[in-house]
């Protein structure tokens, strides 16, 4: 009897405690503001000379190794590295086993200045034809001082295979950035989505920007050598520096950081998409014109309808500028985006939005405000069941340091805020469910703090059952015989 009761009381504290949880689940009312306050620990850039920022041995030895996708579906890939005393060879040698090149290819080599800092010579090669889900090393520079890696293809584009992504952004070269990418690394995940603001060298006058972009590149070489970095860019990459004579935007960027524009028919490098895995990647740009009828606008337009959730049920959107953001660093300064796409992103129901800029990490609730119209009296954000989470994770750890002040009281779109370093992680399992986190830094040890578990926006349970349901009945009526078959 007494057990019973005991039971029973289980039971009701049981339904109490899952009320209380779906209630936070579907309403969304001012989420978490975390108690976590960080240590102090100095944003200093990691000087030059620390192995951090190591000169690979050897006469004209390849450095600021680095690969991204190379096209639409991850069958290609673009190698880039950059040697110092002479152009030296272009070629990339690689193959399916260890130290035996089956194969070449010859990459392209360019250099060019900024202010009086002269560059070095920037190699870059595209690899297509690759076989998925294989394992390619390849060796690159001149035979005395050649250098050896390896990178695994992706799978083949398929809508129920598990892949695991990470997520940085804002990530500098201080020693909490070193702390970021040495524990991004420990996750297991296999291509970085790069939410913008790459080495923070604008912070430098003259001569030393380049030198600082050039640190940069060898700094993430340990990640981004062995594994593609989706790119992004920021505002530390505009780079508009009248007073040195620089007014070209994005130079130093885009002379070192290519992207698979042209494969999705994209007119400019800082926007395009790429699909891998079961996920469809679509990268814009913060600082090139957006609104209705320029490139970017006409382009994301036509990248939207080409989404195909039967293959990459995964959406996915990366940009700088956070839409929903309720800290005082950069409040509002994603309204004017927000406004032109966010219709779009709820229409098309994206997945997740993520953003970098401020420096903390926060999550939104699903939200919209899509009916604000001026005249319309609605406003606020509302909650959004066709809406995507919006996720800013500009918190790597770059020189500027945290953006420690949030608005107070908490505001209903927000979940959870908290301003540390750190990285995230999207693991995707299947075609409906994929596992989040986010990976505080603190202080040398790897914390996840913020997990839940993420269901896919167009692949909801319903659609799930439904589908499978139909499946079923399918093969029920291909196993009848063929006279019983209506
Ligand atoms: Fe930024």
């Amino acid at each position: 009897m007494l057990k019973n009761k005991g039971k029973e009381l289980l039971f009701v504290q049981w339904l109490l405690l899952s009320f209380v949880l779906l209630s936070c689940i579907n309403h969304a009312h001012a989420g978490v503001t975390s108690a976590f306050v960080r240590h102090e620990w100095p944003s200093v850039d990691i000087p030059l000379d620390n192995e951090a920022f190591a000169v690979p041995k050897g006469y004209n030895a390849p450095q600021q190794v680095h690969i991204t996708q190379g096209d639409y579906d991850g069958k290609a890939i673009i190698i880039s590295w950059v040697t110092t005393d002479k152009p030296g060879s272009n070629q990339v040698r690689y193959g399916m086993s260890d130290g035996k090149y089956d194969f070449t290819a010859e990459g392209t080599v360019q250099n060019y200045t900024f202010y009086n800092y002269k560059s070095g010579y920037i190699h870059q090669c595209l690899i297509g034809g690759l076989e998925y889900d294989t394992k390619y090393y390849y060796e690159i520079g001149d035979v005395n001082s050649a250098r050896k890696f390896w990178f695994q293809t992706p799978p083949k584009i398929d809508p129920d295979v598990p892949y695991k992504f990470g997520i940085i952004g804002d990530l500098g070269q201080t020693f909490n950035s070193l702390s970021t990418i040495q524990h991004y690394m420990e996750t297991g995940a296999q291509t970085v989505l790069f939410v913008g603001d790459l080495s923070y060298a604008d912070r430098y006058e003259y001569h030393d920007v380049g030198v600082r972009w050039d640190s940069w590149g060898r700094f993430i070489e340990q990640s981004a050598a062995y594994q593609p970095w989706i790119w992004s860019a920021g505002n530390h990459e505009i780079e508009y520096m009248p007073h040195m004579g620089e007014i070209i935007p994005f130079r130093n960027y885009l002379h070192r950081y290519p992207t698979p524009y042209l494969s999705t028919k994209s007119s400019s490098p800082l926007w395009y998409a790429v699909r891998r895995a079961s996920a469809h990647i679509i990268v814009l740009s913060s600082y090139s014109p957006f609104v209705k009828y320029t490139p970017q606008w006409r382009w994301l337009a036509k990248e939207l309808k080409r989404v195909d959730r039967d293959k990459t049920p995964w959406l996915i959107v990366l940009m700088h500028v956070p839409m929903y953001n309720s800290n005082d660093a950069h409040f509002m300064e994603g309204e004017s985006m927000r406004v032109v796409f966010e219709s779009w992103f709820c229409h098309y129901k994206v997945d997740i939005v993520f953003a970098g800029h401020v420096h903390a990490y926060e999550r939104s609730y699903r939200v919209s405000n899509i009916h604000y119209n001026i005249s319309s009296g609605s406003p606020f954000p509302a909650p959004d069941k066709s809406a995507p989470i919006y996720i800013t994770v500009g918190d790597g750890g770059n020189q500027e340091g945290l953006a420690q002040r949030f608005k107070d009281p908490q505001p209903d779109y927000s979940a959870f805020r908290e301003a540390s370093y750190g990285h995230s992680t999207l693991e995707i399992k299947n075609r409906t469910h994929a596992i989040y986190h986010w990976n505080r830094n603190d202080d040398g040890k790897r914390v996840p703090t913020d997990s839940f578990v993420l269901h896919n926006q167009y692949w909801g349970q319903s659609r799930r059952r439904r589908k499978l349901k139909k499946n079923h009945l399918h093969s029920v009526v291909k196993n009848l015989p063929r006279s019983e078959r209506l």
